[in-house]
């Protein structure tokens, strides 16, 4: 009976530690699913432009126009485009949305005359506070795992 009894009570306690196991795994994966469905949320709609226009659905880039332009009689083919930022790290992704960093801009060479022209041109300043920041980090570099 004895022995019984201590079987009945392990196996009772080895259930409670799979359940509140479960229950721990549960938590995890709600706020996984809430912090990446917030940077969504963000993503495509962050209080002005969303970023999905210019980025893609799924942040790997897209080409957004073409133009021709002319400089001391030559003429340039420009492509303003995205690259991806899925892998983008996170010193680029703040220098580039983070209101509190100043963006260095980077030296463009004599022949780079279209990236000198769209560099820091084309998108939008955000006021995005430090957990916005974060939560879209999150969404964008989790989709490179997709
Ligand atoms: C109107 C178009 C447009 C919108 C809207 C836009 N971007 Fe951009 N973004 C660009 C262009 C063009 C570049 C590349 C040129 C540059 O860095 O200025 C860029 C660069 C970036 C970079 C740097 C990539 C690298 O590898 O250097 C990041 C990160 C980024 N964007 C994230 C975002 C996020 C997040 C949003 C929304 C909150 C957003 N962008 C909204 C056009 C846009």
């Amino acid at each position: 009976m004895i022995k019984f009894i201590t079987f009945f009570l392990f196996t009772l306690s080895s259930y409670a530690s799979e359940i509140s196991k479960a229950i721990v795994e549960t938590q995890v994966n709600e706020s996984f699913i809430t912090k990446f469905e917030y940077g969504k949320m963000l993503y495509n709609n962050p209080r002005g432009i969303s970023c999905a226009k210019c980025h893609g659905a799924d942040a790997k880039g897209m080409v957004l126009s073409k133009f021709k332009h002319y400089e001391k009689k030559n003429t340039y083919y420009c492509e303003i485009k995205t690259d991806d930022i899925t892998r983008v790290s996170l010193d680029v992704f703040k220098a580039k949305l983070d209101p509190e960093i100043k963006e260095k801009r980077p030296k463009f060479g004599e022949g780079e005359v279209c990236a000198k022209m769209i560099y820091g041109n084309t998108m939008p300043k955000y006021f995005l506070t430090q957990n916005e920041l974060e939560s879209i980090y999150y969404y964008i570099t989790q989709l490179n795992k997709k």
